[in-house]
């Protein structure tokens, strides 16, 4: 049985639960679960640099269980895991009770066969009334949690248990998070999911001046998509995970991160930032975090190729079927044919001595050949280690011979139908889609190193002003840091993103 099966296990039983209750029961109960990748991203960080003998786990509002999960098969896949491991799971729902109890016998089996020997507590009751909650003493090394989330009254015993952490009408997400904050031994971890909310405002900030004081945080994770088609129970939207470490010296970086979602968590940037920038250390202690719309200018462009009568279509030389119609030499009867390798990051470069560079212009062959104007071009497949996933170049008109060029099938290009871009549009374009701005966007949105005519149909684009201004300041053969220095200070005067990102 592989392990990360209990994972998956925990979370289709879940799911299963859940199914059966209606939207509002789910709320009212605050049950929605953890997708298992997301499970696993924050087990993998979870863990403690250095463990003892005995690793303990609690997971105070644990659903069934996929959080513990993801943290046991973590542990058991560490080249020394630990002799012991002890697990305890709230749960307020006896519904998930036996499923909880189902999950536990595969994680023992599991430890058993790495020669680990593992208790699992399910303990059947309001985590925020436990004996543990209400000592508040170091009871676990790691905590791991997804919390219900709902505001319960401030006369709410929970509320009044824990009356530390409340101002005004409390959250119980915010009372997880604080009373879990204590609950820790020296070096433990402490890793929530969570809304955003807790970070700003004055009803968290008694969350949050006991939060950074117990603990130091290390890193951050937001999930800013705002259309979750890829989660189960649409948690993520605007979610985060934060990850501390208790009773440590307060770290000066904070590691924060960013994703649409769950697909792109392997691509995703991270930036480390001084701790100071991102927690304010007055009275507030309010978190700043780069949102989708400061960290990704596009979210706030609304034009599209569309919006300025440009399409993208894809080369249609397709070199197999046209073979008898493709030459090594060029003579007055062939015309250009650009393959992928003769497009480079902002200028066309023909001919490179490669094979077949050139197609007979005919009657046989116009139908799959372009007007020689201008266009934008790019490769549709980079290489993994490009610095960028678009290569795209300004095709200018007459820059090649002959009133038709070829594009093959591996390529893409721009135009405008029915005429044509002018000079600036065309450099403009090219700039916008191979600067760093547009790839950090591309980088989370396309997984692969393919960058598909639907992407770019749907890259957002400033306005056809700034895209002109772009063009109007390229030079002819513009390196990549040219090219970003003017695109940056045509969109931001002349901030670094990757600053502010
Ligand atoms: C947001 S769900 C998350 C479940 C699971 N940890 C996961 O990540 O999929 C929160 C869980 O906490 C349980 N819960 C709600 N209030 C609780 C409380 N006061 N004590 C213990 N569990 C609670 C809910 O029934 C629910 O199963």
């Amino acid at each position: 049985m592989a392990q990360g099966d209990a994972v998956e296990f925990a979370h289709s039983g879940g799911l299963a639960a859940t199914k059966r209750l209606t939207r509002d029961e789910q709320k009212l109960l605050g049950q929605f679960m953890t997708p298992p990748a997301v499970a696993k991203f924050m087990a993998r960080n979870a863990i403690p640099r250095t463990f003892g003998p005995i690793v303990r786990i609690l997971d105070p509002g644990a659903g069934s269980g996929v959080l513990a999960a993801a943290v046991v098969a973590e542990l058991l896949s560490r080249p020394a895991p630990p002799e012991q491991i002890a697990v305890t799971l709230f749960e307020s729902d006896e519904r998930l009770v036996p499923m909880l109890r189902r999950l536990a016998a595969r994680l023992r089996h599991l430890a058993r066969i790495r020669g680990v020997a593992l208790s699992v507590a399910v303990r059947h009751e309001d985590f925020l009334l436990s004996r543990e909650a209400l000592s508040r003493k170091s009871v676990a090394d790691v905590i791991i949690a997804n919390p219900p989330y709902f505001k319960i009254s401030a006369r709410d015993p929970r509320a009044v248990a824990h009356a530390f952490a409340v101002y005004g009408q409390p959250n119980i997400y915010g009372l997880f998070m604080a009373v879990c904050a204590d609950l820790l031994a020296p070096g433990g971890c402490w890793c929530f999911i969570t809304p955003r909310s807790w970070t700003n405002g004055l009803y968290f900030r008694a969350v949050r001046r006991h939060i950074f004081r117990a603990l130091s945080i290390n890193a951050m994770h937001l999930f800013e998509s705002r259309r979750n088609h890829f989660t189960d129970d649409k948690i993520l939207q605007e979610a985060m995970i934060t990850w501390g470490t208790a009773h440590a010296a307060h770290s000066n970086h904070i590691l924060v991160s960013s994703s649409a979602g769950t697909r792109d968590l392997d691509t995703v940037k991270l930036h480390r930032l001084p701790a100071s920038q991102v927690i304010d250390t007055g009275e507030t202690h309010a978190v700043s975090l780069p949102t989708a719309d400061s960290a990704n200018p596009l979210s706030e462009w609304n034009a599209t190729l569309a919006t300025y009568g440009l399409r993208v279509s894809t080369g249609p030389v397709v070199a197999f079927r046209a073979s008898r119609y493709l030459r090594e030499a060029s003579s007055d009867q062939t015309v250009p044919l650009l393959w992928m390798q003769h497009i480079k990051h902002m200028c066309v470069e023909w001919p490179i001595g490669k094979k077949r560079e050139c197609i007979l212009a005919n009657a046989n062959t116009a139908w799959m050949l372009v007007p020689n104007i201008n266009l934008v071009v790019m490769r549709r497949f980079s290489p993994k280690e490009d610095r960028r996933r678009v290569t795209a170049a300004p095709y200018l008109s007459g820059q090649l011979h002959g009133p038709v060029i070829g594009l093959e099938n591996h390529t893409n290009y721009i135009f405008r139908p029915g005429g044509s871009l002018t000079t600036e549009e065309a450099k403009g374009v090219a700039a916008l889609l191979n600067s760093a701005v547009v790839d950090r966007y591309l980088r989370n949105i396309a997984g692969s190193t393919q960058v598909n005519a639907t992407d770019l149909r749907r890259l957002p684009l400033p306005s056809m002003e700034t895209i002109q201004a772009i063009g109007r300041r390229i030079p002819s053969r513009p390196s990549l840091q040219e090219v970003d220095a003017i695109v940056q200070a045509e969109l931001f005067g002349s901030v670094d993103v990757a600053e502010v990102a």
